[in-house]
């Protein structure tokens, strides 16, 4: 197969044969190599066609190749394509975030979400004076040292006081930045508000990913989201909503849009370029004029807003902002939800679908829907999740696959997920389904 000679060339000279750790799919033993790709579809170097439920790690919310996307790069290409300065465009795509995201009243460009992150929390620190920053378990933040602790590989080990054991993401962490985090779980009001005071006078944030789409797709409570604003108000606390997943996924404002909660910070990556290499902080004016030239907090960079990719933003995001975008995204969503969550039962797999408009997560082992990660991590079947994977590519449907995480990586849908497409991706999970309950048994 012309993949398993360009996976051999790839392996002499990139490590693992990919150029992103993630890419190397587990159950494949090999990245999936495409040649190109077009709405829903991905087609590979071999010829096959894919129905895609990974939509890019979730960035193409507008499905791949979309027209007024590719106009506006050929309109930038004419331009220059790159141009380390600031343009009309630039100010244009800030009013178009500030207009959409209720925290926006200042934005700063990034390029990545771990990027965004980490400018985010050298804002609340700059602000503050202080060090400390709480984060939840299970919740992802992207790869620097200050957050990758405790998303889906292990639990960490509750202390009387709830705080969770530090657990590290990646071989290379360091003990100095343990000193600089508390985890505690995700939806408990009253171990957040006891862990805010307990750290009060050396707490610079509260990050959180609104909706665990991280760990498949995990609403936080009822309430949780409002006392989670009002406790770090109360205390003098930075709150960070980690929108770089939640953003633009739900509703025009994100999360925070939908549930009407409006933090201090917003980090967006992803969805606000639908695939252009771009991210955001976004934030109270107050705390943002803590960035450079204004306040003394660094946050710049050679590639930071480049025209292609605010161009390209401009074209997503004027899409974007419109509620039907998103009533549709959530009638085609729930549709497939219910219809795997009855293809589930008709086939006495146990397992649950829990999605949010254009995201879900395939919950093997659980059979009542929960807001608590721990009951989530506990009931979850990483080995029927692993046979899932692994027979749905048989079928050529490619759903995000990192391995044996302890809970459901995300999958989703896009605008580029029409009914007939949905009907034919349920009979090939049926089959996938029958398949997997003879081998199950
Ligand atoms: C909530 C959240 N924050 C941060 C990141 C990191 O973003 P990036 O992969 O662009 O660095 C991700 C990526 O999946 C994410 O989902």
């Amino acid at each position: 197969m012309i993949s398993d000679t360009l996976f051999e060339r790839a392996r002499q000279v990139m490590v693992g044969g990919v150029s992103a750790g993630g890419r190397y799919n587990p159950s494949l033993k090999k990245p999936l190599l495409l040649s190109h790709a077009d709405g829903c579809y991905m087609y590979d170097v071999d010829g096959n066609t894919w129905i895609d439920y990974h939509s890019c790690s979730g960035a193409t919310l507008l499905g791949f190749n979309h027209p007024a996307i590719r106009e506006a790069l050929y309109k930038a290409i004419e331009k220059g394509f790159f141009i380390n300065f600031e343009s009309e465009y630039h100010a244009e795509l800030c009013e178009l975030i500030s207009r959409m995201v209720p925290s926006a009243e200042k934005v700063r460009f990034a390029n990545s979400g771990t990027e965004a992150t980490l400018a985010a929390i050298r804002i609340a620190r700059g602000y503050t004076g202080k060090k400390r920053i709480i984060k939840f378990e299970g919740h992802f933040h992207g790869m620097h040292e200050f957050v990758f602790y405790n998303w889906h590989n292990r639990l960490g080990t509750m202390a009387e006081n709830k705080e969770i054991s530090k657990v590290w993401d990646s071989g290379g962490m360091v003990d100095e930045t343990d000193e600089l985090i508390t985890i505690i779980p995700y939806n408990d009001p009253e171990i957040l508000e006891k862990t805010i005071i307990r750290y009060k006078d050396d707490l610079a944030a509260v990050i959180c990913e609104p909706v665990m789409y991280n760990a498949g797709c995990i609403e936080p409570k009822p309430g949780y989201l409002e006392f989670l604003r009002k406790v770090t108000k109360e205390h003098g606390v930075v709150l960070i909503f980690d929108e770089v997943l939640s953003g633009f996924r739900m509703h025009p404002g994100g999360a925070q849009g939908y549930y009407g909660v409006t933090p201090d910070l917003t980090t967006l990556g992803k969805v606000v370029g639908c695939g252009m290499t771009i991210a955001a902080i976004v934030g109270k004016t107050e705390v943002m004029n803590a960035l450079n030239p204004i306040g003394k907090v660094v946050v710049s960079g050679t590639y930071t807003g480049s025209l292609l990719s605010v161009m390209g933003a401009i074209a997503a995001l004027k899409i974007i902002n419109n509620p039907k975008v998103f009533e549709d995204l959530n009638t085609i969503g729930t549709y497939f939800y219910d219809n795997i969550n009855a293809l589930m039962q008709k086939y006495a797999i146990k397992g649950i679908v829990q999605g949010l408009c254009s995201r879900f997560g395939l919950y093997f082992g659980l059979e009542e829907k929960t807001n608590d990660y721990r009951v989530a991590a506990g009931a979850f079947d990483v080995e029927a999740s692993q046979l899932f994977l692994k027979k749905v590519l048989d079928k050529h449907m490619y759903f995000h696959d990192f391995g044996r995480g302890i809970t459901p990586m995300h999958s989703g849908i896009t605008t580029a997920h029409t009914r007939p497409i949905i009907d034919e991706s349920l009979q090939r999970i049926e089959d996938v389904f029958k398949e997997m309950k003879k081998e199950m048994k």
